[in-house]
């Protein structure tokens, strides 16, 4: 059977106890469903006629009965939004019924051959899953299930079969013609067309199938492999794009290198391909020997990438490479699976920046993202685990928790097994698994097998969602610390209770008077409540735990003031400092937006920052991260704790109070700080972190003095050489009432009109100004001839942008939700899974203060009367709604 199309059974789930699945409920489906498939389908053979409104494909499939199913006499072929032209098996007509938008063909032999004609449009699919036409090509995306919107197929990723592609169309519309694997055969058809045929030798699930068609060219270059072979490496872009794919190019050799040397993973073509398209629902597909990439991952160069766009590029070429292994040699059984594949390739590609960037601020980096990202997740209505239990559209699960938790998770097991066991265990993963779809509890016994350790509990990291909090207390008896820790994980939907989870923390008892740091050590807390005791040197112990952020938990303990400095000004370990950093802040700000007694919070965060901005052993690139205040999304989650509300107009009042007084109190050092990063080179190796403190001196000095700031951004933008200094000084001129801020706009865009990743960044600047206006000029720029719903890079740099600009989005009066509610209403028939995407912000309602929470609820309610939605913003709505 299906497990991504048979409706389930109501008995088995209470959502559906008492209604039955309609177009407004579309069923839920259950991880503990899973069959395998009915037959196997060991070698495809497609055929398309490629045209921009119409392309014809016809699909062969040798199908044998799978000995390891439940036999059946019937074959389901998912469809979506497809009507078959013709269906042929072994030779004859055959006698098939559409079930919904599957197709059922009555098989009652061992083999057959099945073959299937069906007609699309490109050009009509505004969804962009499936194949699509952006930029006059045409390209696919297939996972999770688009492959379903091009033929009739078991469109689930445990079946695996060897593709043989022909691909034809006209010329001079499709110059290139790329497939998965290698080009076999090419030629000239008739009336100006031209053909080609591509085989992939690796069995493969559908979801990893891609074709692009169009006037491309490559920036080319070979790696060699350390077994001696030659890959030939490209990356397709159109024609006028060329000059800014090295980066990328450089990046894909760095990840084939560093696999090698650090996972012992070899890439397996003679061929790799990356192809940048414009208009991409997500970052990239790792689609196998053919990359398609948002062309925001894709395209740098100084003049229009700023730093973090660079990093950006890197990582997302070493994410989408590395899944050719944690992916792609190894696939997903089943959907609820997905963190098999995406935890795991976040992780190898986190590690790969930390050995490319500096360990330090690569993690920090990860970690503010988790904490922004994630932990609201983990603590609201769309919460789930990192192995969700049940879906109903599995595009929603390509989450931050799927991801990024997932990767935190596997980092645990690294952590506790030690780096080269840890190596034993994914060897051994690979190669019991290779060529196999495989399951979450594969992976995590392999890595028990491999690597020697029990992890026996540890298995309820897969299965219980929510953020653990971890309560710390110690006392001080003779020469020894006892640290009393109690974990507790909170109830989410579907998980009133929960059971205590392995909890690795690296840990170091300092000693304030003396300035002795400690020796750290590993201790994993296993129980609800458990004593650790740990030798003592001295008198004032300072605890340093989750140092480099071991485990991903909230800490709570109530440190005093003078040890939080003392951490954040001499902890051994960088992330420690940081951290202890933001712990002050958090404290100090959430006291203050709660009304209570601010006492000297302020000034102690303050010292702080002197010591960090006066610092000289300090690179600039460490020193930037510790000038990193908390977001407040992640304030809110602190705030918002127990029965507690988050207010999130206190909270921006709170941190704008807090910039200011950096600002006023520090402003010699902002000062100094940022003339000093202003004389450094582009070409400087010291340039990167320079850029970075630089435009943070800005903001922080704008946050107090803002005519000064308006001055300096002004200055910083027109001597500017590269665009990190350019968009920082623009992103400083968004937040001020001057005249400067309209001028420079305007010249930005009027300099980039025509390069639209940097019109995305002019929207972006806008949407997330600090300006008070900022919701009268979103409505406006909306109205924008350059803005339009149909590309998502261009509606995630307005929209996605506001919704994330905590001013204007929670503004009181409500007009930033319901804007972002016309956005998911508008958006929704044009592309669902875009749409579905800004729902969370919305859901967030249940932790904020009453006010906001009814009029955010109400946007939600207002959506769901709508009707006509798609499954995946039905599903998003209702579970906040309900959760
Ligand atoms: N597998 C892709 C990645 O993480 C994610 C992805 C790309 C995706 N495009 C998608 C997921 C479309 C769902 C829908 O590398
Ligand atoms: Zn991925």
């Amino acid at each position: 059977m299906d497990i991504a199309t048979t409706p389930t059974n109501p008995e088995g789930n209470p959502e559906l106890a008492d209604a039955a699945p309609s177009p407004q409920q579309p069923p839920v489906i259950l991880r503990e469903d899973y069959r395998p498939f009915g037959w196997l389908i060991r070698e495809v053979s497609l055929h398309f006629d490629l045209g921009v409104t119409r392309t014809r494909v016809r699909a062969e499939l040798a199908v044998q009965r799978n000995a390891r199913a439940d036999r059946a006499d019937m074959i389901r072929l998912n469809g979506d939004s497809l009507k078959p032209v013709s269906v042929v098996v072994d030779g004859a007509a055959a006698d098939w019924r559409m079930d919904g938008a599957d197709l059922m063909v009555p098989l009652h032999g061992d083999s057959h051959l099945i073959v299937i004609e069906t007609e699309i449009d490109p050009s009509a699919n505004t969804q962009l899953m499936g194949l699509y036409a952006s930029g006059g090509m045409l390209c696919t995306q297939c996972e999770a299930e688009g492959f379903r919107r091009i033929t009739f197929f078991p469109d689930r990723p445990d079946v695996l079969s060897v593709y043989t592609v022909r691909m034809e169309g006209p010329k001079a519309a499709f110059p290139v013609l790329l497939c998965n694997g290698n080009k076999v055969a090419e030629g000239e058809g008739e009336d100006s067309t031209h053909w080609a045929e591509w085989h992939d030798p690796w069995p493969k699930p559908s979801y990893l199938f891609a074709l692009v068609a169009g006037d491309l060219v490559a920036n080319s270059k070979p790696f060699t492999t350390r077994s001696g072979r030659e890959v030939e490496c490209n990356i397709w872009v159109r024609p006028e794009d060329l000059a800014r794919t090295d980066h990328a190019l450089e990046s894909l050799h760095r990840s084939m290198k560093w696999d090698e040397e650090t996972f012992g993973r070899e890439y397996d073509l003679d061929l790799y391909n990356i192809v940048a398209v414009s208009d991409f629902n997500m970052g990239a597909m790792e689609n196998k020997g053919l990359n398609v990439f948002n062309t925001k991952y894709v395209l740098a160069d100084p003049d229009t990438a700023t730093d973090a766009d660079f990093d950006a590029v890197e990582g997302v070429i070493a994410h989408e490479y590395f899944h050719n292994w944690s992916g792609n040699r190894v696939t997903c059984r089943d959907w609820f699976q997905l963190s098999l594949k995406e935890g795991f390739t976040v992780l190898r590609d986190q590690l790969f920046s930390q050995d490319m960037r500096g360990e330090a601020v690569k993690r920090i980096e990860d970690v503010r993202i988790l904490r922004a990202a994630q932990f609201p997740e983990d603590a609201g209505p769309l919460a789930h685990p990192i192995r969700p239990d049940s879906y109903r559209e599995i595009s929603n699960f390509y989450t931050a928790t799927v991801y990024n938790k997932g990767a935190e998770v596997i980092r645990m097991m690294r952590s506790m097994a030690g780096v080269d066991r840890f190596r034993a265990g994914t060897d051994l993963y690979f190669d019991r698994h290779d060529g196999e779809a495989a399951t979450c509890e594969d992976f995590v016994k392999a890595i028990e097998d491999g690597a020697g350790i029990d992890l026996g509990q540890f298995r309820r990291w897969y299965s219980q969602a929510g953020t653990p909090r971890v309560n710390v207390s110690q006392a001080v008896e003779g020469g020894s610390l006892t640290l009393t820790l109690k974990q507790r994980v909170p109830a989410t939907p579907g998980q009133p209770d929960k059971l205590p989870m392995p909890i690795p923390l690296r840990v170091a008892v300092h000693l304030r008077a003396t300035g002795a740091l400690g020796a750290e050590q590993l201790i994993v807390l296993t129980e609800a409540e458990q004593s650790f005791t740990l030798p003592l040197a001295g008198p004032d112990p300072v605890v340093s735990i989750n140092r480099g952020f071991t485990a991903p938990v909230v800490i709570d303990r109530t440190l005093a003031r003078e040890d939080l400095v003392f951490l954040a000004a001499y902890d051994d370990d960088p992330f420690a400092r940081y951290e202890a950093l933001q712990e002050l802040a958090v404290g100090h700000l959430v006291a203050q937006a709660r009304g209570e007694a601010p006492g000297d919070g302020e000034s102690a965060v303050v010292g702080a920052f002197r010591a960090i901005l006066t610092d000289t052993d300090l690179d600039d690139s460490m020193r930037g991260e510790l000038m990193v205040l908390p977001s407040e999304t992640y304030l809110f989650e602190v705030m918002a704790s127990g029965d507690r509300k988050a207010d999130p107009g206190a909270i921006h009042a709170a941190r704008e109070g807090l910039k200011a007084a950096i600002g006023i109190g520090l402003a010699d050092e902002l000062d100094a700080l940022h003339a000093r990063t202003s004389a450094v080179a582009l070409d400087d190796p010291a340039g990167r972190g320079a850029r970075k403190v630089k435009t943070q001196a800005l903001a922080l000095i704008a946050a107090a003095d803002p005519a000064r700031a308006a001055t300096l951004a002004a200055q910083q933008y027109d001597a500017a050489d590269n665009m990190t200094d350019r968009q920082g000084a623009l992103m400083v001129l968004c937040g001020l009432d001057c005249p400067e801020r309209a001028e420079r706009l305007a010249a930005f865009h009027n300099r980039y009109r025509d390069n639209a990743l940097v019109v995305d960044k002019w929207f972006t600047l806008q949407a997330l100004s600090l300006h008070p206006d900022v919701i009268a000029q979103v409505r406006e720029l909306a109205q924008h001839p350059d803005f339009t719903l149909r590309n998502p890079n261009r509606v995630r740099s307005l929209h996605m942008a506001f919704a994330g600009n905590p001013q204007g989005f929670h503004d009181a009066s409500g007009e930033g939700y319901r804007m972002v509610a016309d956005v998911i209403l508008a958006l929704d028939p044009i592309n669902p899974q875009t749409a579905a995407r800004f729902v969370p912000s919305l859901g967030r309602w249940r932790r904020i203060e009453p006010g906001r929470a009814a009029l955010m609820k109400a946007e939600l309610e207002r959506i769901a009367a709508a009707g006509n939605l798609s499954r995946d913003t039905f599903e998003q709505v209702s579970r906040s709604l309900d959760g």
